[in-house]
């Protein structure tokens, strides 16, 4: 059935070609903008239960509303339109020997955008609509450890895709390796009370149509969003060789979750509002293909790739860890996780971690920003250079100091290079902090440039040397 608000389009464009109902648009989100203990939505304003991986915005914080939300200089997302976070668990590799190791993603997200729609809806003839300002919702249950209840549409909204073999989505983690990457698939409800932004739980003001994506809607929650859906894809294959008990896969959630019955995700409107009612209307090719919707501006990907929020909890969430970030006992179940406390984890939110070192009073040496130096494009600082197994920060600047000149460069984890200025193009995007994130040669807890990123430092007077301000993108 051709849903109402497509109807006219459907008649003056592309005569009946294409069925309606499945009309999308695709929404690409490249690394994740931060992966942090926040939550804006189950815990604002506190360092929440567990780890998420948080795509969107780099305004995402804390506490987040909406008008903040607009203030945001970039997005890991492509819609420039779109100020929104989309985030999840994060996933972990658990050891025999009982430490965890998180599992990278394989780029970010796709969210997807289904304008699915019924002519069963209390309020078909009313279209579907956009999120409003200040919507948010919580799709899963983070404390459920069963399928007991596979009836329930909740839990079907949940799913695991292993990508390199052949088979169906599967309900919980799939006990093998998946040698293309392990999808997560979350739908969100996209039927609404139609008044209220949020609810006690974070629930109860959406409700699932009567096919999950697809039927209608209930006459409790009448009004219809475009339905949401999150694809997330983890790197488990960097594992393939490290399963240790034929009878059990490996992986686990933040959460504590080893099935993945309690995978859940969140979602923060930040979009302006009649431009994602416009692509609702418009935006209805079924490819999918974003590009094709002309409501749409877009971010560059460098600029997705290099939009970071600088986290504030001060405590590991990569290399070797004894336990789950936060107090995540693994709880098997089948009984409902138990939420655990005082554990020892950190609870304070801290001074922003920031992706450099700070020399500007000890060595007069200021961090300018993490620039570009793409391959066999001429390189960013193109003085001397030093490849070294224990590189720091430190001896980078001290090799290049002494060599007379002003730029010092890090890159690739043990590469220094030196300069006496770097061009305009090279600087990170506008908005953005760039996309240095590589643990030094010589000290882990520093951070080296990356794949053709280079972390840039500069001489500076005594008394009138400063860091470039990360915190003050927006
Ligand atoms: C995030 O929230 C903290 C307080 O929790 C605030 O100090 C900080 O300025 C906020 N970050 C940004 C980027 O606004
Ligand atoms: C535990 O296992 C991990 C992953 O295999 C390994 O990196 C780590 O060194 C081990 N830790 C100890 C204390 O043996
Ligand atoms: C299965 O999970 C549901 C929802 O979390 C819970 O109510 C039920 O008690 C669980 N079943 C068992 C056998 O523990
Ligand atoms: C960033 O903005 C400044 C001032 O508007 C401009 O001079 C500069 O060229 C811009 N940089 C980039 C990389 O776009």
């Amino acid at each position: 059935m051709l849903p109402k608000t497509t109807y006219t389009h459907t008649l003056v464009g592309m005569a009946c070609l294409v069925p309606q109902a499945t009309a999308f648009f695709r929404l690409p989100c490249s690394y994740s903008a931060v992966v942090e203990r926040a939550d804006p939505i189950m815990d604002p304003g506190t360092v929440s239960n567990h780890l998420h991986a948080v795509m969107g915005s780099n305004a995402f914080n804390f506490t987040l509303d909406y008008p903040t939300t607009q203030m945001a200089t970039c997005s890991t997302c492509k819609v420039i339109e779109d100020k929104s976070s989309y985030w999840v668990p994060s996933l972990f590799y658990r050891a025999q020997n009982g430490s965890f190791v998180r599992v990278q993603q394989s780029g970010g997200a796709l969210i997807y955008y289904l304008q699915r729609t019924d002519q069963k809806d209390p309020e078909f003839d009313k279209g579907l609509i956009a999120f409003p300002e200040g919507f948010r919702m919580v799709a899963g249950d983070m404390m459920n450890r069963n399928d007991s209840n596979p009836e329930s549409l909740a839990q079907k909204a949940v799913s695991f895709v292993c990508l390199g073999v052949n088979g169906p989505a599967s309900p919980k983690l799939p006990k093998q390796n998946c040698p293309n990457g392990l999808r997560t698939q979350l739908i969100f409800p996209s039927c609404w009370d139609g008044h209220n932004l949020d609810s006690e739980d974070h629930k109860s003001h959406m409700a699932y149509p009567t096919g999950v994506d697809s039927g209608s809607c209930p006459s409790t929650h009448p009004k219809r969003f475009i339905t949401i859906f999150y694809e997330v894809t983890w790197s488990v294959d960097a594992f393939k060789d490290e399963w240790y008990d034929k009878t059990k896969q490996p992986f686990v959630f933040s959460h504590g979750d080893p099935e993945g019955f309690g995978y859940h995700g969140d979602f923060l409107n930040g979009w302006e509002v009649e431009v994602l009612q416009r692509a609702i209307e418009d935006c209805t090719a079924s490819s999918g293909v974003i590009e094709e919707c002309s409501a749409f501006t877009f971010w560059k990907d460098e600029e997705m790739a290099g939009c970071k929020v600088l986290p504030r909890v001060n405590e590991p969430v990569d290399g070797v860890l004894a336990a789950l970030p936060g107090c995540n006992p693994v709880q098997n179940g089948p009984e409902p996780a138990v939420l655990q406390k005082d554990c020892g984890a950190v609870t304070e939110i801290g001074d922003p971690v920031l992706p450099f070192t700070d020399l500007s009073k000890t060595l007069n040496w200021r961090y300018v920003g993490c620039a570009k130096d793409p391959a066999g494009q001429g390189r960013t600082l193109d003085g001397p250079s030093d490849d070294r197994a224990d590189m720091t920060v430190d001896s980078c600047v001290e090799f290049c100091d002494s060599k007379g000149f002003n730029y010092a460069g890090l890159e690739y984890k043990s590469q220094c290079f030196c300069g006496n200025g770097v061009a305009q193009d090279r600087m990170p995007a506008n908005g953005t902090t760039g996309e240095c994130d590589y643990p030094c040669a010589g000290d882990a807890k520093q951070i080296c440039g990356g794949y053709g990123q280079v972390s840039v430092y500069l001489r500076c007077d005594e008394g009138n040397c400063r860091n470039a301000d990360l915190t003050k993108l927006w």
